[in-house]
């Protein structure tokens, strides 16, 4: 689609009704309720692009939610799952890609010594928990408000006021009550109520992401990672790190590489697989002998596919050996001085917030870094932002609905021009 052209979505919007007789909603994940105009009906994805039914095609940002680190339908990983699936699926046992994949997995991650597989971020989450409880014979869970750790009930919390006092409460209509009850939530990057929550002396685990990517673009204040870390120390809870979407995208270390700090456990998602469900849960051999002597549950039909593994081992080595990372950080910070630039010149508010690594966030308010959930909820118009986003996408771009932009080694210069031409005409018709 050329930046001029008005788009159509006739056949995304018969599909989607088409859908909606037997599907609920028409989306099979709730993330993708509310598309607009309409959730879209993608039939191919190559590269850094994504073509619609209706033929329109996108400069994808979105990656899936993030796995497409390498892009669609990447030669490597497309030849490792093809092959997989001339052996079968799932055996009821193992098979040597279990082992090749742990063994490249614990080779680039030194803090981690042994790990399990699973299909998704929510169950590993839970895993760690899990773990945690049973390492330390405690049972509540410090984790922090905007964060998410997946949409089973135990972690599915968060608060409805901005103020104090925080009260964990169920997300959702169905959600046992109590799961809210063995959560306690902090504020990100407030080292005293984390201090303040591990008093009680219950916790067995604090769990975050290390670099706040749920709601908005937010790093953690210097020192705080190794605040949270001491104080897990002092007070003998385990420091659980889900790196589902910074593993692997601010380097192949992810955020604990970034910052020079890991925790006790770490999870891995997204990005690990070109999109083929698998998910790691990576600790010491220590913490996960319970799982190994079969004393903790872990357990998953469909755990460790080949295809699913396959596809593992050849994102993980095409980012081992070929070192995308230069480039992806090259091409991201293009984009983001490019739609500065944009801003400065148009004077239209848009602020990008980037760290480093391959993702970054668009947002409409004070430029510069936000430190909290409050700060970015008061600095982000959200209904300018669906508004930017709506016309990016009749334009041809695709960032996530919430304005997360991840780019990918199948981006490229050229992609990036047509990116920020877009954006100016988008960022004109505000
Ligand atoms: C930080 C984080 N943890 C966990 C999850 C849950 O992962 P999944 O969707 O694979 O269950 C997500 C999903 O977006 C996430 O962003």
């Amino acid at each position: 689609m050329t930046t001029e052209a008005i788009p159509c979505y006739d056949q995304s919007r018969q599909e989607h009704a088409r859908r909606q007789k037997v599907i609920a909603g028409g989306v099979n994940s709730n993330v993708r309720l509310h598309g607009a105009p309409v959730p879209l009906t993608m039939v191919c994805g190559d590269g850094a692009l994504l073509w619609d039914v209706d033929d329109n095609v996108y400069i994808d940002y979105a990656a899936g939610m993030g796995p497409m680190i390498l892009g669609h339908n990447h030669p490597a990983v497309t030849a490792a799952v093809q092959q997989s699936l001339s052996t079968g699926q799932l055996f009821a046992g193992q098979h040597p890609l279990e082992a090749e994949f742990g063994e490249t997995l614990v080779g680039v991650l030194p803090w981690i010594e042994s790990i399990r597989m699973g299909m998704s971020g929510t169950e590993m989450d839970l895993l760690a928990v899990r773990i945690a409880r049973a390492a330390t014979g405690r049972h509540k869970v410090v984790r922090f408000t905007g964060h998410y750790h997946g949409w089973l009930d135990p972690l599915f919390v968060d608060m409805t006021v901005t103020a104090p006092p925080m009260e964990a409460v169920p997300l959702t209509a169905g959600q046992s009550v109590s799961a809210a009850t063995d959560v306690i939530l902090c504020e990100w990057n407030d080292i005293a109520q984390v201090a303040q929550a591990l008093e009680s002396g219950h916790v067995a685990c604090v769990l975050m992401e290390p670099v706040m990517c749920n709601t908005g673009l937010i790093p953690p204040t210097p020192g705080y990672l190794e605040g949270v870390k001491t104080l897990c120390r002092q007070h003998g809870a385990l420091f659980i790190v889900d790196e589902v979407i910074t593993g692997f995208r601010l380097g192949l270390c992810g955020a604990q590489g970034f910052y020079g700090i890991h925790g006790d456990i770490s999870i891995y998602a997204k990005a690990i697989a070109s999109g083929f469900p698998l998910a790691v849960l990576g600790t010491s051999t220590d913490l996960l002998a319970g799982v190994g002597r079969g004393k903790i549950n872990h357990s998953g039909t469909y755990n460790t596919g080949v295809s699913s593994v396959a596809a593992g081992i050849a994102t993980l080595r095409f980012l081992i050996d070929s070192d995308p990372y230069p480039e992806m950080d090259r091409l991201t910070c293009r984009l983001v001085d490019g739609l500065r630039q944009l801003d400065r010149e148009l004077g239209v508010g848009l602020a990008v917030d980037h760290i480093g690594g391959s993702l970054c966030q668009t947002r409409f308010g004070k430029a510069g870094a936000v430190a909290s959930r409050a700060d970015f909820a008061a600095n982000s118009d959200d209904a300018l932002g669906a508004r930017f986003l709506a016309c990016l996408q009749d334009l041809g771009v695709r960032p996530t609905s919430r304005g997360l932009w991840f780019v990918s080694a199948a981006h490229d210069d050229a992609l990036i021009d047509q990116t920020l031409a877009a954006a100016r005409q988008a960022l004109s018709r505000l």
